[in-house]
């Protein structure tokens, strides 16, 4: 009998510790992860399948078509600037098998809600349908709330939130139609954390967080089609030099530290491997925010006194003219 119980302790203890040497590891939550291992490929997902990735033109939502070109999905290409959408375009044939037919670059504002309709039935003409829509547009902030204009946070909320709102409702009804498709969404870390000198920011990812875990809900009376909330934490982009600072008309612009964030091509295999196992949320991040995503979700008590204690450091380092994060994580020695 005691050696059965000291047999069942060892167990446990084996099993905690791979969970944890799992978990230092980890460069996303550990649902994911698993699905990367064991679950469905991306290859074996996309072949043929028309993807309609807004943001194409510039970081996270580059790499994704360049990847999807390679797995032979189908691609509308979506941002502002045309000459950037043609460049990512004539790449995405050059490193696979696709076909100038293969890849349509529809360029628009998205915060001109009266353009969607016209896109999307651009969209559905040329390809007759959509499978995926990946909502990958967004802007971010580096501002104190007090010294920013109020424009900034309506601006925010025009990019990351009722833009999203808009194409969505356009593209539902072509879906449901087919009883078929994937939602993606690119949510962020701070669509649940609190972020120092992004509080417009977070408030607009949050409401994206807001807006899809109910929708989801009221989808479920159609099972085919899925909603995915996707929660990067730092990616090498073009997102702090493009991100608002105090006046709607003013970016950062300055290039700031990229060493300690995660490779775009990363981020953007594991936005595809949530798609292809359809999981309803997932984080992808290295440490330590991967581990301050963990407490905020289960512990917030902790969360708010570590997120208090680096997020005072942040302020100070951007109220010095450093990159906020730099000094923290950078892993040049400066
Ligand atoms: N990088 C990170 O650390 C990070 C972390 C968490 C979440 N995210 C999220 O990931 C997504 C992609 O960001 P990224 O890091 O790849 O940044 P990025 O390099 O700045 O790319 C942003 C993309 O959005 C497009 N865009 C911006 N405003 C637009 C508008 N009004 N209409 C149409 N397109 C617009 C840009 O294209 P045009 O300029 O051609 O319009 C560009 O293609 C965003 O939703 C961001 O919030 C990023
Ligand atoms: C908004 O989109 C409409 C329809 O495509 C277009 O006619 C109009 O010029 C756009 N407005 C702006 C400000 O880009
Ligand atoms: C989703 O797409 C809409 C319109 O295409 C855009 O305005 C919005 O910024 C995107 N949302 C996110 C969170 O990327
Ligand atoms: C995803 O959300 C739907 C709707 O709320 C739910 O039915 C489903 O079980 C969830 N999937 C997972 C893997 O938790």
């Amino acid at each position: 009998m005691d050696l059965l119980i000291l047999l069942m302790l060892c167990c446990c203890l084996a099993y905690f510790l791979i969970q944890i040497i799992r978990f230092i590891k980890a460069d996303a939550d550990l649902t994911l992860l698993w699905a990367e291992r064991f679950g469905h490929s991306p290859e074996s997902k996309f072949r043929g399948s028309v993807v309609w990735v807004t943001g194409a033109s510039s970081g996270i939502g580059e790499a994704l078509c360049y990847q999807l070109a390679k797995l032979g999905a189908r691609l509308v290409l979506t941002s502002r600037r045309e000459a950037e959408l043609q460049r990512v375009k004539k790449k995405c044939i050059e490193i696979s098998g696709l076909e100038n037919n293969d890849v349509l670059v529809v360029p628009f504002d998205l915060t001109n809600i009266s353009a969607h309709k016209a896109a999307t039935d651009k969209v559905v003409e040329h390809f007759g349908r959509i499978d995926v829509l990946v909502n990958n547009s967004g802007r971010s902030q580096r501002s104190l709330c007090l010294d920013t204009d109020l424009d900034v946070f309506r601006e925010l909320m025009e990019i990351n939130y009722f833009g999203t709102i808009s194409l969505t409702k356009h593209v539902l009804p072509h879906m449901i139609q087919k009883k078929k498709g994937k939602i993606v969404t690119i949510s962020s870390v701070t669509g649940f954390v609190g972020v120092p000198l992004s509080s417009g920011y977070a408030a607009s990812k949050h409401a994206v967080q807001g807006f899809f875990n109910s929708l989801r809900i009221e989808l479920g009376c159609y099972p085919g089609i899925t909603v995915s909330n996707i929660c990067p934490g730092p990616v090498q982009s073009n997102i702090v030099e493009n991100a608002f600072a105090e006046h709607a008309n003013q970016k950062v612009g300055a290039t700031a530290d990229q060493s300690y964030k995660m490779p775009a091509e990363r981020c953007a295999r594991l936005i595809l491997v949530t798609a292809a196992n359809d999981l309803n949320e997932t984080w992808i991040s290295d440490h330590p925010y991967l581990l301050i995503c963990y407490f905020w979700q289960y512990a917030p008590t902790w969360a708010w006194w570590i997120t208090g204690k680096i997020g005072q450091k942040r302020i100070q380092n951007f109220k010095s003219g450093m990159d906020a994060d730099s000094s923290y994580f950078s892993k040049k020695t400066s």
